[in-house]
This record gives structure tokens, sequence and C-alpha cells, in this order.
């Protein structure tokens, strides 16, 4: 427990223009709409164009966050980017975010935990603005996957769309409502293997060979996932709550990472919570891993669903394998 309290002062978020939907999908692989929907629940994705990388659509995402909020740009002091698709493998996109709206001599870093990595950004921010460093944030998850997706294979290039989505976390005044409630991050590298990019860091540096082998592009084994998803969301929320003193009714909304419908329901089902109370937007956007649970909020903020003083869950999982919860009063 530090000092203060942080808290979710606004939401912001964008995708991309450009939507392949899964008729499109099935002129590339061999799949169906069918196949997708019931499997996944995902009916069209954003793509980025050829010019769009993972900074423009973070800047994006940043300036309709701190828009929605009351703090300044010059009030920002530090920025937290969540990606595993960068503009490159250095320098860090949180840098580019920060030249690109014209912030100096403030940290920024980025923060590798696949899906999961805009709930490890936020974990890491709130300890900063808990212990006194800092009272604004810039957090945001942003994912370009389709430029690292490979189309020959049907088992991944149906999932994965486009998109960044924001938050400026702030420091709670007492007399607020909002304040993050409790945080927890969790990490398996043991089993590493089953969802990665192998090629192009220093494990296997680009060459003609890596290229040929599209191991540049993510291999998943999905149902070795799948089963690893339910169990550790429900984990890490099921422990958010117990120490808490809470249960699954105490909760008003389940902010989910949309990576399948299936998973989302089947964690709904063993938390004891209505489908009701879970946000889905997985049909409109597919698997924009790290910036599925910020886009989320930020469209049923935006909409009025979720209203301030409401009690969110936040849960993920991903790449690592890593997952993990935050318990928030919005
Ligand atoms: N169209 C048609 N058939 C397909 C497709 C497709 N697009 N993809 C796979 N199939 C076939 C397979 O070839 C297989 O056929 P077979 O039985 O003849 O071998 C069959 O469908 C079943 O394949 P499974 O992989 O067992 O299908 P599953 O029900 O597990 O669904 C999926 C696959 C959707 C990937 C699922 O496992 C999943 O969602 N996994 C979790 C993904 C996840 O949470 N990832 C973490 C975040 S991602 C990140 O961090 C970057």
């Amino acid at each position: 427990m530090g000092y203060y309290f942080a808290k979710f002062e606004s939401f912001g978020s964008f995708a991309p223009k450009k939507i392949l939907t899964n008729q499109d999908l099935e002129k590339i692989v061999d799949t169906t709409d069918e196949w997708i929907r019931t499997r996944t629940g995902m009916v069209e994705r954003h793509i980025a164009s050829p010019e769009e990388a993972a900074s423009d659509l973070a800047y994006q995402a940043a300036i309709n966050a701190i828009e929605a909020s009351k703090v300044r740009y010059k009030e920002i002091e530090m920025i937290i980017v969540a990606t595993i698709s960068p503009d490159h493998p250095f320098p860090s996109t949180s840098c580019i975010v920060q030249k690109k709206l014209g912030l100096k001599n403030i940290p920024a870093f980025d923060i590798s935990a696949g899906c999961t990595g805009f709930i490890y950004a936020c974990d890491i921010g709130r300890q900063y603005i808990e212990n006194g460093t800092v009272n604004n944030i810039l957090i945001i998850g942003v994912e370009v996957l389709t430029k690292i997706t490979n189309w020959n294979d049907r088992n991944t290039c149906v999932l994965f769309g486009d998109a960044s989505g924001a938050c400026v976390m702030s420091r709670a005044e007492p007399s607020d409502i909002s304040r993050i409630i409790d945080s927890k991050i969790d990490a398996d590298g043991s089993q590493g293997e089953f969802l990665i990019q192998a090629a192009g860091g220093s494990r296997l540096p680009a060459s003609a060979e890596t290229v040929a082998a599209n191991q540049h592009t993510v291999y998943m084994e999905g149902n070795r996932i799948f089963k690893n998803a339910v169990k550790s969301m429900y984990a890490s929320s099921d422990e958010l709550l117990r120490r808490n003193n809470l249960s699954g009714v105490d909760i008003d909304w389940i902010i989910p990472h949309q990576a399948n419908m299936r998973i989302i329901e089947a964690l709904a089902e063993k938390m004891r919570v209505p489908m009701s109370k879970v946000i889905v937007n997985i049909h409109k956007y597919g698997n924009t891993s790290s910036a599925t649970i910020p886009l989320a909020l930020d469209e049923s903020i935006r909409s009025k669903k979720i209203r301030r003083g409401d009690i969110i869950l936040l849960t993920s999982f991903g790449a690592g394998l890593t997952w993990g919860s935050i318990l928030a009063r919005y």
C-alpha cells in the first residue's frame, strides 16, 4: 500500500479505417465465416495501412485519452506503452509517442507482456502514483499484429486485428470516488514457446532463411493457450476479489481480454458473473492484444455503459505466458 491512491482519469482509443471481414479471409485461406464466428466470436477486424505503425495508432489513442481528461499535455509525467508490435526493436515506441506529443524530459518506456501488456503497464504505473513519485501517467496498449501475421496460417491469421487504447492514470484526491483497488500480475516462462515471434531478436537475427520460414510472424498453439487462459484469468481475478472481501456479485463489469468468445464465456461462468455484466467487442475488432482492454473500456465509457463509481475487473492473458487482473472503482 502506498501513500496515495491511483485512479483511471480517462480513456481514449483508435482503430485504423480498413476493415477485414470473415468473408475477406475466406478468399485468403481455407476457412469459413461460420468456423470463425462459432470458434472465436469474431466477425470483422481493423487493419492498419502500410503507412501506419504502432506509434501512429498509439498517438491517436493518447490524444483521445488526454482530451477526455482534466489533465493538460504538460502535466503528463511518464509514458508507458504496452506492445509486442513496436515501430522498431529500438528505440521504444513510447519515446516515439513522446516526440509526437511534443513532450520532453519525462520517462518513457515499453512493456512486453503480450496481451497482458496493458494490465502490466497499469500495475507498474499505479506504483509510481501510489508512492507519490508522479501524478499523471499516460498508459497505452497498442498493437499492429497484422504486420507480423502469417497470412498462410489459417490457425492464426483469422484472429488478429490492429488498434490502440490509452488511459490517463492520475493520483486520486481524497474526495474522489474513483480508485484502483488492487492489481496482480503473473507469468510462467516455461510455456513461452507456445506463443512466439521466433525470429528478429538475438536468438534468430533476421536472415533470408528466417524470412523464408515465416519466423518473423506470430506462431501460436491455440488450444494449449486456450486451457491456460481460462484457468489463469480466473485465478488472478478470484485472488483479487478474495483479498478485497468481494465476490462476483459485487462486480459491475468484467472487461476481459478479447481473444476468443468461448474463453470469455467460460471465464464468466467460472466467476458466476452473468454475460450481461461482461464487456464484449470481439466481433468488431478481433484480438488486438494489449489494446483490447483499454479499447473496450473507452467504448463502454463513451456509450455510458460504464459509469463513474462502477466496480470494474480487468483481466488478461497472453504471450510469456503472462496474465493479470486489475480491480478498480472507475
Ligand atoms: N478455419 C477453419 N478451420 C480451422 C481454422 C480456420 N481459420 N483454424 C484452425 N482450424 C481447424 C484446425 O486445423 C483443426 O482441424 P483438425 O481437427 O482437422 O486438425 C480444427 O480447426 C480445430 O483446431 P483447434 O486449434 O483445436 O481449434 P480450437 O477450438 O482450439 O480454436 C483458437 C482455435 C481459436 C485459436 C483457440 O484455440 C483460441 O482462441 N486459443 C486461445 C488464443 C489466445 O488466448 N491467445 C492469447 C493471446 S494472443 C497474444 O498474446 C498475441
